[in-house]
């Protein structure tokens, strides 16, 4: 509409983009006085944007305006400016950072700022940057992403600390803000990404620890459904940014009908974490570069988590439930062991660096995993890669077969180990290659990677990072910029 009204004055639009109809529009709205032309401009707008504004006619000022996208401002002790989506992108640079409110107009001129709410000024909270600088440093790692995920171990310890007590096995019902309410009959989890495939494995922990009915929902999808809201259902939105658009609007989407809602989040001060009643922070720490790892365990440590409070209330039997936690307590020393074993998967990852196409088939717990593995997997190495739960092989996808085309099956010994065993069978019958993940020798693999032995519930947290180990190590080999994944951004916070 802006841009047709544009056109008709004769502006020329040589894109598709929002931000050169607003270029354009601002300099149809010029009145000689920078500020009142943005607030002209704000006027006249609609929807969500984040905006940083300069003009060649103000050399030396900046006007930046925001509503309903995140915006953080941020200095250093010079009084050098930084903008961003997101906090941990500053780190390193500021020192001092303001969130923005939503019609907030920040003025900069040289090096003094001032920000106006319709016309009057305000202080907004002036914050610490409170991410260190060895956190935002590799260290001795050769990347961020190997260093995120050397973390993992100690992030599950800090996440269970004040949580959960593993001598008398008690969970701390303080920790669990809200989830009181036992009139809860159904859960549904929202989040996009890996943070959907997370809470795709929660439902799994959902209804086998809490035995709750539970589903997860792609946000970018969920929110063109018809959404039945009512006050037996919790909605459980889970990020790492706190920030993701598409999040977001199903979110507000559901407050506006009164909807319980819960978060999942680990970057503090966001935008999900503000809108939403209560909920758990994951504390993973800064996850700064853009393949979510930590994150991804960090959010399925806390649901295991909420999923075993809930069941207090429940139902499952207290053997199982001490076992869980017991197991629980054992898998930093898995990870550990993983890490320190980690030749064995760069041995596997050299034998499929040639490959170009993937099948990730897994069953039960590890549907999940295997969703989340070939995600991390395309999206650091640009290798194609699907997944499907094994049984779905015989509907379909073997169609496929040739012996160009590597399989990787996660064949703990789980309740499904001979089903496994089985669709390797079927698999090497049609001279597939075969890797396993697996805490058993098997004779048909041709890569058997050997985890520790566990419970059922508990391997999905050794299997994921057994394959993110594995993309980091063949994105490496194929010399991928792992930190920063073509096309990708830390945080989606457009729709
Ligand atoms: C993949 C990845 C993305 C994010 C997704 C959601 O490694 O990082 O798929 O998981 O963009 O982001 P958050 O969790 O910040 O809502």
């Amino acid at each position: 509409m802006l841009k047709k009204e544009l056109e008709e004055k004769w502006y020329q639009f040589y894109g598709e983009t929002d931000s050169e109809v607003i270029a354009n529009l601002l300099d149809d709205l010029r009145t000689g006085d920078f500020a009142e032309t943005v607030d002209l401009l704000v006027n006249k707008i609609r929807g969500a944007y984040a905006l940083l504004i300069v003009s060649k006619r103000n050399p030396g000022e900046m006007m930046a305006v925001k509503l309903g996208s995140p915006l953080v401002f941020a200095y250093d002790t010079a009084n050098n400016f930084y903008f961003s989506s997101d906090k941990q992108a500053l780190s390193g640079y500021a020192d001092k950072l303001i969130y923005l409110d939503d019609g907030d107009i920040l003025h900069i001129k040289g090096k003094n700022y001032q920000i106006k709410a319709n016309w009057i000024h305000i202080s907004r909270k002036i914050e610490e940057m409170d991410i260190d600088s060895l956190e935002a440093s590799k260290g001795n790692y050769k990347h961020f992403m190997l260093k995120e995920i050397s973390e993992q171990p100690a992030i599950i310890k800090r996440i269970c600390k004040g949580r959960v007590n593993f001598v008398d096995k008690t969970m701390n019902a303080e920790a669990f803000h809200g989830m009181h309410d036992e009139h809860f009959k159904k859960i549904i989890f929202v989040g996009c990404g890996t943070s959907y495939n997370a809470g795709v494995l929660w439902t799994y922990f959902m209804e086998d620890l809490a035995g709750l009915e539970s589903s997860a929902f792609i946000a970018s999808e969920y929110e063109y459904q018809h959404i039945h809201v009512d006050d037996e259902t919790l909605f459980v939105f889970i990020s790492q940014s706190g920030e993701t658009a598409d999040s977001i609007s199903v979110l507000k989407l559901l407050k506006s009908r009164w909807a319980h809602t819960f978060w999942v989040v680990n970057v503090v001060w966001s935008t999900i974490s503000h809108l939403t009643d209560y909920g758990l922070f994951t504390r993973a720490g800064a996850e700064i570069w853009v393949a979510s790892t930590k994150a991804f365990t960090a959010q399925v440590t806390c649901v295991l988590l909420l999923a075993l409070f809930l069941w207090q209330k429940r139902w499952l039997s207290k053997a199982k439930y001490d076992k869980v936690l017991t197991e629980l307590e054992r898998i930093p020393a898995m990870i550990d062991d993983i890490l320190d074993s980690s030749e064995q998967i760069q041995h596997v990852a050299e034998k499929i660096v040639k490959y170009k196409d993937f099948f990730f088939l897994w069953r039960h717990f590890q549907v999940p995993v295997a969703r989340e593995s070939s995600l991390k997997f395309k999206e650091i190495t640009y290798l194609h890669s699907e997944f499907y739960p094994s049984g779905e092989l015989k509907h379909g996808p073997l169609a496929l077969v040739d012996e160009n085309y590597p399989t990787v099956l996660f064949t703990p010994n789980d309740l499904l180990f001979d089903k496994n065993i089985s669709s390797i069978q079927e698999i090497k019958a049609r001279k597939w290659i075969v890797v396993t993940v697996s805490d058993k020798e098997i004779a048909d693999a041709d890569y058997t990677i050997k985890i520790w032995t566990t419970i059922d519930e508990m391997y999905p947290f050794v299997t994921a990072v057994v394959w993110q180990l594995l993309s980091y190590y063949t994105a490496d080999l194929l010399g991928r910029e792992i930190d920063k994944p073509r096309n990708l951004a830390k945080s989606v916070t457009v729709k």
